[in-house]
């Protein structure tokens, strides 16, 4: 399979469609930290499918920043590869966005060194994922206080106006407008500043065994909480049969209250095509059929995407073609402002 075969006249810079409004444009990254599951389906991926003929957009596995924690390198490679595919298996069209492996593009890096020098310790110390997961720490990895200077670089570099994200990262999006906003009065107009407004998630699905918390690639291998992607079907059914729900019988959606079973309504809701989770309640009379239904509901969209993940991976070449198409086009579009904001600073 060749891309390129596909797409005769375009070049890096100029292959988006441009009737498209100029003054849209999109960034979003996943860590290839874990192996993906149906809440980053529906937080991310779905979502960039959904608007990549809408904005010229930029997918990114932004695998520097799963460098910031313990890692092992072998893992780290094959997990890169797997997101890389399952943005393909999902419906990212390379010929409509461009999908890009962050490493590939050194001028994340060396952005983001601009923006550590624009980004105060205070700031970075302040941050809600690095008390979590570092502060105190002496062990815990430079990278992982200064990981927000490399998130600010992503999204700044394309001119990015809109980053869908999930909630945990307002908080990174806030600075990374004031960044921009910082760097441009103090040294010139370089940075287009992103939107917040349009960052706000839909419907998080929530882990099986937990459901007060998001489910996340970065669980346990183990966690029967989890739904990957590319679990088998019986897997999935297995999950979804071993759910934790509530005390009482009623299907209600009551998400402070009953919030397994509520999970359950909203992972259904969005299986079928994000309808009124409520309102799906009444249909059923116990847990195990409203359970029976969601795994049902959840094999039907996991089930497509399995199958194109497994003609892709049987064409590696594919993938890494992709990839390849996707850096050129990425280091042409992030050239002009990496060297603007060189300019500017004083280099
Ligand atoms: N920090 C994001 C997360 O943990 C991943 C990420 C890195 C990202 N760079 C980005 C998301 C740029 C959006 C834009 O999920």
């Amino acid at each position: 399979m060749s891309i390129t075969t596909a797409m005769p006249t375009a070049s890096p810079s100029t292959f988006v469609s441009s009737s498209l409004p100029a003054t849209r444009t999109i960034f979003s990254g996943i860590k290839p930290t874990g192996r993906l599951t149906l809440g980053n389906y529906y937080g991310a991926l779905r979502r960039f499918v959904d608007v990549q003929n809408e904005a010229r957009c930029v997918f990114s596995i932004v695998n520097l920043h799963a460098l910031t924690v313990e890692h092992d390198p072998e893992r780290l490679r094959r997990l890169t590869c797997e997101v890389a595919t399952l943005f393909l298996a999902a419906g990212l069209d390379p010929r409509a966005c461009i999908i890009v492996r962050q490493s590939d593009v050194p001028a994340h890096t060396e952005l983001a060194y601009l923006l550590e020098s624009t980004v105060y310790v205070g700031e970075l110390t302040r941050m809600i994922q690095y008390k979590e997961k570092g502060r105190g720490r002496p062990m815990t990895r430079a990278s992982l206080l200064t990981y927000p200077a490399l998130m600010a670089a992503d999204i700044l570099l394309y001119g990015s106006t809109e980053v869908p994200v999930g909630d945990d990262q307002t908080q990174h999006l806030e600075l990374t407008r004031n960044l921009a906003m910082r760097f441009n009065r103090t040294y010139g107009e370089v940075f287009v500043v992103p939107e917040l407004s349009r960052a706000v998630v839909a419907a998080r699905v929530r882990d099986l065994a937990t459901p007060t918390t998001k489910m996340s690639k970065d669980a346990p291998e183990e966690s029967m909480g989890t739904i990957r992607l590319l679990d088998p079907p019986d897997v999935v059914r297995r999950k979804v049969m071993r759910a934790v729900t509530d005390a009482g019988r009623e299907v209600r959606y009551d998400v402070e209250r009953q919030p397994g079973v509520a999970n359950l309504l909203d992972i259904l809701a969005a299986c079928r095509g994000g309808t009124d989770p409520a309102g799906l309640a009444g249909g059923y009379s116990s847990y195990g059929a409203l359970k029976r239904e969601v795994a049902d509901a959840v094999v039907a969209v996991v089930a497509p995407l399995q199958e194109r993940y497994a003609e892709l991976a049987a064409d590696p070449g594919y993938v890494e073609e992709t990839l390849r198409l996707g850096a050129e086009r990425a280091r042409a579009m992030a050239a002009p402002t990496l060297a603007a904001a060189k300019a500017a600073i004083g280099l």
